[in-house]
């Protein structure tokens, strides 16, 4: 297997208060790893220690104890820092700064060129919906629109590994299903994605392992496939059937496995359901209303070989 672009080793962070006695233990021996092209999630309730996690991952926090290495190296070297991309939980954003400004603030800080900022900030601004906001000062942006324009903010560099502090928090469900998207379409590219989530579905639509934190320590771990699947149970569903095709087939499974299956209709989840009903509205408006779009393509850029 390739190399982790995340491990921890015992990774522990206490906060301690002035007089330097222990306040709050944040996190307390974590060890993880985390793989090239992964979705990782991190779960917990609040003050669990996923804010902290991710802070230590980026150098933000020094661990009281353990190691943190990002790429093989430390997350501090300024090599690993222009890899990575961050949407902290609260994004800092000049509040008189139009989008475009903002990305374009952000791309210099980066050292991008002038070529590379104006396409890769029109590229972006596209992707995440905002095309029709792109000239208005991003102080007086909705929730899911500040989400929206600080999650392009955290790919300008094209980053190999992307740190996401409740990606999807504030969007509404076209919002949420879109960055899912992208978020898939990312790791496709082979990019790794680690992001904190309270919204379960979400977490289990788009991660391919989890960690869930309570009290700053590693609860539960694995795959979701690994976590959720009830192994010994085992679920048919057809699209077509009469009450006598259905009498026959409880027959048959009740010789021969001596048990009466149960018999559901399957619902489609709310978001489906949601997203579905918009698509269709948004087919007969003219314009979206707060001026989000309902794009998903990824921004060409990201991730060119
Ligand atoms: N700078 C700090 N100084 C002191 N305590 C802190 C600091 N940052 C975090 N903590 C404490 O560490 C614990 C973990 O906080 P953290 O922000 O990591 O939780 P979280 O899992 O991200 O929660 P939430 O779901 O609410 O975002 C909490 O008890 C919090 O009060
Ligand atoms: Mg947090």
């Amino acid at each position: 297997m390739s190399d982790p672009v995340i491990c921890t080793t015992a990774l522990t962070k206490v906060f301690k208060d002035f007089w330097g006695r222990t306040r709050v233990p944040a996190l307390t021996a974590l060890d993880l790893k985390v793989h090239p092209g992964e979705v990782f999630g991190l779960l917990g309730p609040n003050g669990s220690g996923k804010s902290t996690t991710m802070k230590l991952l980026l150098g933000l926090l020094r661990p009281t104890k353990g190691r943190v290495s990002i790429m093989g190296r430390s997350p501090q070297h300024t090599a690993t820092r222009n890899r990575i991309g961050y949407l902290p939980e609260e994004a800092q954003l000049y509040q008189y700064l139009t989008a475009t400004e903002t990305l374009h603030f952000y791309g210099r800080l980066f050292g991008l060129n002038r070529t590379d900022i104006e396409s890769r900030t029109s590229q972006l601004i596209d992707m995440v919906g905002l095309t029709h906001a792109a000239q208005r000062p991003v102080g007086e942006f909705s929730r899911g629109m500040a989400r929206r324009i600080g999650l392009a903010q955290a790919l300008i560099n094209d980053p190999d590994l992307l740190i996401l502090d409740e990606p999807t928090a504030g969007l509404d469900p076209v919002g949420c299903r879109q960055i899912k998207d992208l978020l898939g379409a990312l790791a496709k590219r082979g990019k790794t994605v680690v992001l904190s989530s309270h919204l379960l579905a979400d977490v289990q639509d788009v991660c391919d392992r989890i960690t869930l934190l309570h009290n700053g320590r590693s609860i539960a771990a694995g795959t979701l496939d690994g976590l959720l699947k009830h192994s010994e149970k085992l679920q048919f569903t057809v699209e077509t059937h009469t009450p006598e095709q259905v009498e026959a087939i409880k027959i048959a499974i009740r010789e021969c496995c001596g048990e009466d299956p149960s018999v559901d209709v399957p619902t489609i989840a709310l978001e489906t359901f949601f997203v579905n009903a918009i698509a269709n509205a948004t087919g007969a408006a003219d314009t979206p209303p707060s001026g989000v779009s309902q794009k998903t393509a990824l921004a060409p850029f990201l991730g060119e070989p």
